[in-house]
């Protein structure tokens, strides 16, 4: 039976301040596979909330695309294999989105999440995974999409903008939204500044959007 309103984990991380809570909403963890090609803090917020069970998870596997990637030594804190797919041996976008679905079904993953991934994705990745593929993304979408949305945000001079994780679709940062957080843009904020304050949301947003996907993924809600 499925509902239109979200389960009690899902409620509880849209309402602010957040309020920690038990992941028992799920009995069997979902299976995700995190692609990230940088720092990692959104993967690492990932990690954490399933370390603290507050999210019903399992990272399967961590697939990185950069060699000095911070978010290789991150996923070895926390045990979690990681693989090593270098855009520059694959001739093609298609190529290497043909060696990460490979990967990721060889950990028979059920959910993929793109946490920094700076790579723009194929039908090779999302027709193998349909509609099991969320981003999370610096800007309130549809505003600023594509690379350097928090420079883009404070070059229109926003006054508020945020974070958003949503479902990929082929067209860039374009697919059903899942999850939003405001962030005020401050009148002395640079770039990192600001990234930095929309960040904190961001770790917040990718937890909620992953037990959001997953009751989807399970049959227990569908967003009205
Ligand atoms: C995040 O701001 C994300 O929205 C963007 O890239 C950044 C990755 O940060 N796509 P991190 O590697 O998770 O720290």
């Amino acid at each position: 039976m499925t509902s239109s309103t979200p389960p009690d984990l899902a409620l509880q991380s849209l309402c602010s301040p957040l309020t920690p809570h038990r992941a028992t909403e799920f009995e069997t963890p979902v299976k995700l596979g995190v692609l990230a090609s940088g720092s990692g803090s959104n993967f690492e917020a990932i990690a954490q909330a399933i370390a603290q069970q507050h999210l019903s998870a399992r990272v399967e596997v961590l697939i990185y695309n950069n060699p000095q990637a911070k978010v290789a030594v991150r996923s070895q804190q926390y045990d979690i294999p990681a693989k090593l797919l270098n855009h520059r041996d694959y001739a093609s976008r298609e190529g290497l989105d043909r060696a990460i679905v490979d990967v990721l079904r060889s950990y028979n993953v059920e959910l993929v999440v793109m946490a920094g991934w700076m790579r723009v994705v194929t039908p090779v990745l999302l027709d193998a995974f349909p509609n099991r593929v969320l981003n999370i993304h610096p800007s309130l979408l549809p505003s600023f999409k594509g690379i350097r949305a928090v420079e883009q945000a404070i070059a229109a001079g926003v006054k508020i903008t945020g974070c958003t994780a949503h479902w990929v679709v082929p067209e860039v940062d374009s697919g059903e939204i899942l999850v939003q957080a405001a962030v005020p843009v401050l009148a002395d904020d640079t770039p990192d500044s600001l990234h930095a304050r929309i960040q904190v949301q961001e770790h917040r947003a990718i937890v909620t959007a992953i037990a959001l996907a997953t009751a989807q993924i399970r049959g227990v809600w569908t967003p009205s």
